[in-house]
């Protein structure tokens, strides 16, 4: 029997993406080490590189980066979602999405559209608004922000400076700050990521 409770915000797991579980395991606690422990090595090896070297705004990049951070936790690690879920788009568009927004990013950097922090949060959100992959998807945009951050030379983003994963205020905040950017408020969600 698996017990997995999920914190408010959280995709909950279909059993098709349960299926997809690798290790042996049977409480949400249990998933939460194990999946830390796994992205652990996507940590390093992100920090570890020499990051003006790589480009994470394609979407094989993109893949390339949950599927470090999930490889030994779930089996569909870096592929795109085919189910629907309350949050993101319908699984057909997701590839033209997330190929158009490198795209645009892109160009955002290319013109000086936004500062710095404002246009990582704005990539943060719009990572988590397609919701690419059937669970990992807030991990996986902070981790992505903060390879464009490194990548481009500017400061890495605090989060908060508080674990997201727990329920608790600095999740509650940041679930807070995404809903106003969903109305297209960013304000909110970029005083979070630099506090
Ligand atoms: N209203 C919202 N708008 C955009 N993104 C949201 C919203 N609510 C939650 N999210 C994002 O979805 C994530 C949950 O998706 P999930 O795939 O379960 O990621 P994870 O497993 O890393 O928590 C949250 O961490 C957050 O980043
Ligand atoms: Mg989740």
């Amino acid at each position: 029997m698996t017990d997995f409770t999920q914190p408010a915000g959280a995709t909950p797991l279909d059993p098709d993406t349960l299926e997809g579980l690798l290790p042996d395991l049977t409480t949400q606690v249990e998933l939460n080490e194990f999946e830390e422990r796994n992205i652990y090595e996507a940590v390093r090896w992100v920090f570890g590189r020499p990051a003006h070297r790589r480009d994470i705004l394609t979407d094989k990049a993109l893949r390339d980066l949950h599927r470090r951070m999930f490889d030994r936790t779930w089996q569909w690690a870096g592929t795109y979602r085919v189910r629907e879920t309350n949050i993101g788009i319908a699984p057909f568009q997701i590839p033209t999405a997330v190929r158009n927004l490198c795209l645009d990013v892109r160009e955002q950097i290319a013109h000086d559209a936004y500062p710095p922090i404002e246009l990582t949060a704005r990539f943060h959100h719009s990572l988590v608004s397609i919701h690419l992959f059937p669970n990992g998807n807030g991990r996986h945009a902070r981790l992505a922000a903060d390879c464009l951050c490194l990548e481009r030379g500017w400061p890495v983003l605090s989060w908060g400076a508080e674990s997201l994963t727990a329920a608790g205020a600095a999740r509650r905040e940041y679930i807070a700050a995404l809903r106003e950017a969903d109305a297209h408020d960013f304000g909110r969600l970029i005083r979070f990521v630099r506090k």
